[in-house]
């Protein structure tokens, strides 16, 4: 009699990697960040662990935003949520930046910081300093008790559950609901969001754990991309608003763990440089879920193609007109805008854990990265 499984084997419950376990944990870990935080009614959105006054909302005349890596770009999607939903000027910086930056913050700014482990030297400096300087602060983690929850005034927990992979999958989409639980409830208090516009992404965010599964129930033309791909060089993202977002989070993800060449750019943005250099055969993944900016993506996505790269076009389920302007489409589950990015990256983070695949190497532990940079 022989065991053939290892202690790190039975983690992953199955799966080959711990990364492409965490994607298929999406479903689940959305559900649970917003257990409790939903009225019975679903008319609101409730946090104990916050209970703010109108006057506590009504006092912050600025949110500056500061996070590493991957949470960086939650911070990205939470400055849209949090201008568009609460009508605050938000500020999002990368903590090694704002911490030596002389940032302009005072009590009337709440500060935000965002990490998966609640260890990021950096983002822990970027914290202390936004409180040195009278900010009043708040810290979205996945790690209870972790050095910045402590730190923090308060703490909003995303309740993702353990992640080991380095490339953070599951700690994106909870923060990402996070954030957009935590822009409704200012939202409110502010009396800047009416009840039905309210109602309205609070169904869409119940919605979300079914459609994160019905993504992930059919992988297959996305590892076919992944295989035909994998090989590429350089790969680039585009997209507006806040696929923008979420294309920086795609091109991260495929650089970490496949060690492609990935480029995010805004798609208005292409033309002033980095169209020079889309040359035939270059894929390009288009983000197209924005409807208030999807013709301007369109014109975006024939200008690539005008120079014959290959478009990888993501758009909406039903999106018919996409089909016709990109050489292979992803579709996902409709939903509202804001939450488009919380299921637009899921096929992203698989395409880059397919490539990797393809490409032999270390998923879980790539080169010369960590989980977590306790370190400056
Ligand atoms: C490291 C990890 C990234 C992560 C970043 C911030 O670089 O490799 O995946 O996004 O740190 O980590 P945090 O724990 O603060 O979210």
């Amino acid at each position: 009699f022989e065991i053939s499984w290892t202690a790190e084997a039975a983690e992953k419950g199955g799966y080959e990697h711990f990364m492409i376990k965490e994607i298929y944990e999406q479903p689940k870990a959305i559900r649970e960040t917003m257990t409790g935080r939903l009225s019975k009614d679903d008319s609101t959105v409730l946090f104990d662990e916050l209970k703010w006054t109108k006057e506590e909302a009504a006092a912050i005349k600025k949110i500056v935003i500061t996070a590493c890596g991957t949470a960086y770009h939650a911070g990205i999607v939470g400055k849209y949520y949090l201008e568009q939903l609460a009508r605050l000027p938000v500020e999002v910086d990368i903590a090694s930046e704002f911490r030596y930056r002389s940032p302009l913050v005072d009590s009337s700014t709440l500060a935000i910081v965002i990490s998966q482990s609640g260890e990021t030297s950096d983002t822990l400096a970027a914290l202390k300093e936004a409180k040195r300087l009278g900010a009043r602060t708040l810290a979205i983690t996945n790690v209870v008790g972790s050095s910045i929850a402590r730190e923090a005034d308060q703490v909003i927990y995303t309740w993702a559950g353990p992640e080991i992979a380095v490339a953070s999958t599951k700690a994106y989409t909870t923060q990402l609901v996070s954030l957009c639980l935590l822009a409704l409830y200012i939202a409110k208090l502010r009396g800047a969001i009416d009840q039905a516009a309210l109602q309205k992404i609070i169904r869409g965010l119940k919605n979300l754990p079914e459609q994160a599964h019905e993504i992930l129930e059919d992988v297959e033309p996305i590892k076919t991309f992944a295989t035909q791909y994998g090989f590429n060089e350089d790969v680039f993202f585009i997209g507006r608003s806040l696929d923008y977002a979420v294309a920086l989070e795609g091109s991260l993800k495929l650089k970490e763990i496949s060690y492609i060449h990935a480029e995010a750019y805004a798609a208005g943005e292409l033309k002033h440089g980095t169209l020079a250099l889309i040359i035939e055969g270059v894929p390009v993944i288009a983000l197209a879920t924005q409807t208030d900016v999807y013709e301007k993506t369109i014109s975006n996505i024939q200008e690539v193609k005008a120079r014959d790269a290959v478009i990888i076009g993501l758009g909406f389920k039903g999106d018919k007109n996409l089909q016709k302007y990109v050489d292979h489409a992803i579709f996902i589950p409709a939903t509202e805008k804001h939450l488009a990015p919380i299921l637009a990256v899921i096929p992203l983070q698989l395409l880059a854990y397919y490539a990797a695949v393809t490409r032999g190497c270390d998923v879980d532990k790539p080169r010369n990265l960590a989980k977590s940079v306790t370190v400056e």
